[in-house]
């Protein structure tokens, strides 16, 4: 879908969201050296990176402040009219107070609702402030950073209550957004993305020799190659690394 974006005869615009984080630099790292055509490069987080690559311009991005979510969309649109490809690269797992649950009596409603607000809620509203940008005619795509973990079929081992749930509801937003997608952008989509395990802050604290383990532009690579290779009937999906569907 991404070789149909860079068929266009101007050049791309794009939004990294999250790209303070590991996986959102790496994008942000492989989109300004491959050589495509970009007009604009949008990078949103909470706090302003050190550096920006040419064409590349930085909005505050909070997805617990929807004024914030609603005002760099309107930025965007203002400077750029519409999106080709937008990239949702935030997320939680832990910090200071929240540790992933090994077992139900580690249920805590606070830690949930941390999750979910950073891994589900704000997801959804900026689905809703940023899928509108998508091309009305022409393609386009909307990618969430999701997790393998999130699959319901695919949870053999549990724990994880809170960040595996907020996951699977993502997919479901995701799943969900792209049947009225379809109706109002017929040729853009929205999806999934599994990163596969990458060295970032995130997994830090969970690694381990079982998987096979990416620098975050290694694996922000891989993403962009999965991305050129789909096509529309794509939407509503979640796919990993190596562009294999992740299941439900
Ligand atoms: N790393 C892995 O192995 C792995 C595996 C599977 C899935 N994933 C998924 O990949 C995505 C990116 O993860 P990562 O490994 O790159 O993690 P990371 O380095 O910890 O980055 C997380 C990003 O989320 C942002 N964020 C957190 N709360 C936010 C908020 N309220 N508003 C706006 N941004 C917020 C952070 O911004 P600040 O800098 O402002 O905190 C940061 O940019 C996540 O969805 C994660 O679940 C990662």
């Amino acid at each position: 879908m991404l070789n149909n974006l860079t068929k266009t005869e101007r050049g791309l615009n794009i939004a990294i969201a999250g790209s303070s984080g590991g996986i959102g630099a790496g994008f942000i790292k492989q989109l300004a050296r491959s050589g495509a055509p970009i007009d604009h490069l949008f990078s949103l987080s909470r706090t302003q990176p050190a550096s920006m690559p040419v064409n590349g311009q930085w909005l505050r991005l909070d997805l617990e402040d929807e004024a914030t979510v609603e005002k760099a969309a309107t930025a965007i649109e203002e400077v750029a009219g519409q999106l080709d490809l937008i990239i949702l690269a935030t997320g939680i797992l832990h910090d200071k107070e929240l540790q992933p649950e090994k077992d139900w009596s580690q249920l805590d409603p606070e830690k949930l609702s941390k999750l979910f607000a950073i891994n589900t809620i704000g997801p959804a509203i900026f689905i809703k402030h940023f899928l509108p940008l998508l091309p009305r005619d022409g393609s386009g795509i909307l990618a969430a950073l999701s997790a393998r973990v999130g699959s319901i079929s695919d949870n053999r081992i549990g724990g994880w209550y809170g960040y595996r749930s907020s996951k699977a509801a993502l997919n479901q937003l995701i799943r969900t957004a792209s049947i009225e997608l379809a109706r109002k952008r017929k040729q853009a989509a929205i999806i999934g993305l599994h990163p596969g395990t990458v060295e970032t802050d995130l997994s830090a604290p969970f690694r381990n020799n079982r998987y096979k383990r990416f620098s975050p532009e290694e694996s922000a690579g891989y993403l962009l190659q999965v991305l050129g290779s789909l096509d529309r009937d794509a939407s509503g999906k979640v796919f990993d690394w190596q562009g294999e569907i992740v299941p439900e």
